[in-house]
């Protein structure tokens, strides 16, 4: 439950009647409500915390020729009725702190082990001069305040702007505000399933938690291939589709960051890369690819489908179906922002391999790869020196149809993966989880038109999980990624060359458009 305190600024006497030394005029008309709320607090054991002017002759606060603003006439004299708080507001047990600093432990003790009210003396009109106040304020650490007095202008004012200026920022919400274009918020339920004990990565145990996940993996991934498993990020899989896909020469298709990662990852494996480049924003369309393909003879092709460095979609089952027309061509895709969350058909479109990262549209912690290969890929696989020996494809297609891992795995990512696919399920399957993705991309379409912000790609060839749109006229990246961080919210910033002009919303995962919603008015806040 909140944390609340009620704060009594100055309910002393001398403030509140009519006859008192510096009366706020009409005060006394209040005191029926300053009455409920303290009777309120001390029988509901909410803690009052209050301040009491508590004056001696001499204190610069006094004069008999004051300016109304630094200086007041002499009031709240010690020892002086009007000193006292009024008898309505009067506190129970309170613990006096006078302002002369006390050791933090000294205070922390005080604080934590008294029962009743506490009551700061001061000698100045601000609160915050009692150097106590501050921090007695950390110890007691309140969550919601309400302060209620009279002196608005003065004693009021001072403790509403000292509380404001001390407010923690506001706590990261522990899901539904993260939208980095990957990793993306995890679930709670789904990080409570990885406090799953330990099992062997030989036991029986584990036999059964990947034979029981292989349904429901070929049904998240449109395949009745075995979808494989590993522990690593998914640039691992990407340098599996290379060294077990690639013969000699790859045509890699270059829109991005990712796309030229998948390019040199080629090179990486001293295979001979030939670029089809498009500039930042564009896809390559079938057309080109088919011109480039007659053009250059090559073994296989690397796309990326969703490339999260610019949010543009290409479309995959035409690019694959291009290919299909060469002879002896491998399609490896790069699915990484796609697989759950917008379509992807390894099998009906005919990819040789297709792969994907755990922390992206699956929203489950990085680590864990997933990649579907078709048995061209692995009849090619066989034939390849060099797969190397951790993402050796005919390994790992082994050991995954005995349901077993090919290392030792991390176990509790894959708890995390068991529990993932069941909400998947629960939610409808995987054409539910494309069409709130679908809602997501399309509710970011349509606030940016009623803005005129503009999309880095052209319709219908934006993802569906990453939105990449580019920033008005003087607006930065990071001033915007800022002001929404500052409010508990995370979005990304452009990457590479559109890092200072673009942002980037990853809606992916299980976010939902209602979330979705409320990130966007911020987003419009802070642009306007
Ligand atoms: C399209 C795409 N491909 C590849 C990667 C690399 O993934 P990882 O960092 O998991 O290796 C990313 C990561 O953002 C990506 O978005």
């Amino acid at each position: 439950m909140a944390r609340v305190v009620f704060w009594d600024v100055d309910t002393q006497y001398d403030f509140m009647m009519p006859d008192g030394k510096l009366y706020v005029p009409d005060a006394e008309r209040i005191i029926p409500s300053l009455k409920r709320l303290t009777d309120f607090a001390h029988r509901r054991g909410v803690r009052i915390v209050a301040s009491a002017d508590d004056h001696v002759p001499g204190h610069r606060e006094l004069s008999d020729r004051p300016d109304w603003k630094e200086t007041f006439p002499p009031h709240c004299m010690r020892g002086t009725p009007g000193q006292k708080k009024i008898p309505e507001t009067a506190l129970q047990n309170p613990l006096v702190i006078e302002p002369d600093p006390l050791a933090r432990g000294d205070l922390e003790r005080r604080v934590r082990t008294h029962q009743g009210d506490i009551l700061f003396h001061k000698h100045w009109f601000d609160v915050f001069t009692n150097p106590n106040v501050e921090p007695a304020l950390e110890i007691l650490a309140p969550d919601d305040v309400v302060l209620y007095g009279v002196a608005l202008d003065v004693c009021d004012r001072y403790a509403i702007e000292g509380l404001l200026a001390r407010r923690p920022p506001p706590p990261a919400a522990s899901f539904g505000r993260f939208f980095l274009p990957g990793p993306t918020d995890v679930h709670p339920d789904v990080l409570a399933a990885m406090q799953r004990p330990m099992i062997g990565h030989r036991s029986s145990a584990m036999e059964e938690l990947l034979r029981g996940m292989a349904p429901r993996l070929g049904a998240l991934c449109r395949t009745a291939r075995p979808v494989l498993v590993g522990t690593a990020s998914a640039t691992g899989f990407m340098e599996m589709a290379v060294r077990n896909g690639v013969r000699r020469r790859a045509l890699s298709v270059v829109n991005g960051a990712f796309s030229e990662r998948f390019a040199n990852m080629v090179l990486a494996a001293d295979k001979e890369c030939v670029r089809l480049d498009v500039p930042l924003g564009c896809a390559v369309e079938p057309d080109m690819l088919r011109d480039a393909l007659r053009r250059t003879p090559v073994d296989a092709v690397t796309m990326v489908h969703s490339e999260t460095s610019t949010g543009v979609l290409q479309d995959v089952a035409a690019l694959a179906a291009v290919a299909r027309e060469f002879d002896d061509v491998l399609v490896l895709v790069d699915a990484v922002t796609s697989v759950a969350g917008s379509p992807v058909e390894p099998d009906a479109w005919g990819l040789d391999f297709t792969f994907t990262g755990s922390q992206k549209a699956l929203a489950l912690p990085p680590g864990l790869a997933l990649g579907v290969a078709s048995t061209r890929m692995l009849e090619r696989a066989n034939t390849l020196p060099g797969r190397g020996l951790y993402f050796d494809l005919v390994g790992f297609e082994k050991a995954t149809a005995k349901c077993q891992p090919t290392n030792t795995p991390a176990v509790s990512l894959l708890y995390a993966l068991d529990a993932q696919l069941d909400r998947i399920a629960a939610e409808g399957g995987v054409e539910a989880r494309w069409r709130r993705h679908e809602a997501m991309r399309m509710r970011v379409e349509e606030w940016s038109a009623e803005r005129g912000i503009a999309y880095v790609p052209r319709e219908g060839r934006r993802s569906w999980t990453v939105s990449c749109l580019t920033l008005p006229a003087g607006k930065d990246s990071k001033a915007v990624v800022g002001g929404v961080k500052a409010q508990g919210w995370v979005i990304g910033s452009g990457y590479g060359a559109l890092k200072d002009t673009t942002i980037r919303i990853g809606h992916m995962g299980d976010h939902t458009v209602a979330a979705l919603d409320e990130l966007l008015d911020l987003v419009g806040r802070t642009l306007a």
